[in-house]
């Protein structure tokens, strides 16, 4: 396992229109995680989180961005997920974190699911403005 120095920073940032992108975001992202150091296990948490997320753009705004910054500092090392869109938003937000709650016919489990797989996660959304997934994950 190889450890990111103290300091070490990534930005990588990938646009979300087709299903080529979520895959892309997906493994990217999967791999910017086992290099900051996390154990595959929770890279592929990350990587869910990511796929979950873009494809919620995808389905919902058809177009937006993930985001993958990975830090590691005297803090510790942690990853955020950032998904942006400039869709229709989500108008109850809590209700879009409940279990099989979809609007779309899908199983209702991507945001719920993302959520407990980070160890923080963000909403902002305003009706026909978009919306700002923010999901953060520390190496522990
Ligand atoms: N980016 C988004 N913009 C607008 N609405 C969204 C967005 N992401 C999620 N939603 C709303 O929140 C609901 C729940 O999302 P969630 O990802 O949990 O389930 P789902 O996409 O319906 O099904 P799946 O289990 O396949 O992901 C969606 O059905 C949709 O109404
Ligand atoms: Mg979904």
């Amino acid at each position: 396992v190889t450890y990111a120095p103290p300091g070490h920073e990534i930005t990588r940032q990938f646009h979300i229109e087709t299903v080529a992108d979520v895959a892309n975001s997906r493994r990217q992202g999967m791999q910017i995680a086992m290099d900051m150091g996390f154990a595959r296990a929770d890279a592929t948490k990350i990587a869910v989180v990511i796929s979950e997320l873009a494809r919620n753009i995808l389905i919902y705004a058809e177009s937006g961005t993930v985001t993958v910054y990975g830090c590691a500092d005297l803090r510790g090392t942690h990853i955020t997920v950032i998904a942006e869109d400039s869709g229709p938003g989500i108008p109850e937000i809590e209700r879009a974190l409940t279990d099989g709650y979809s609007t779309s016919g899908g199983l209702g489990l991507g945001l719920p699911g993302a959520r407990r797989l980070v160890d923080e996660f963000y909403i902002r959304s305003k009706e026909n403005q978009g919306t700002t997934v923010t999901a953060t994950k520390w190496l522990h």
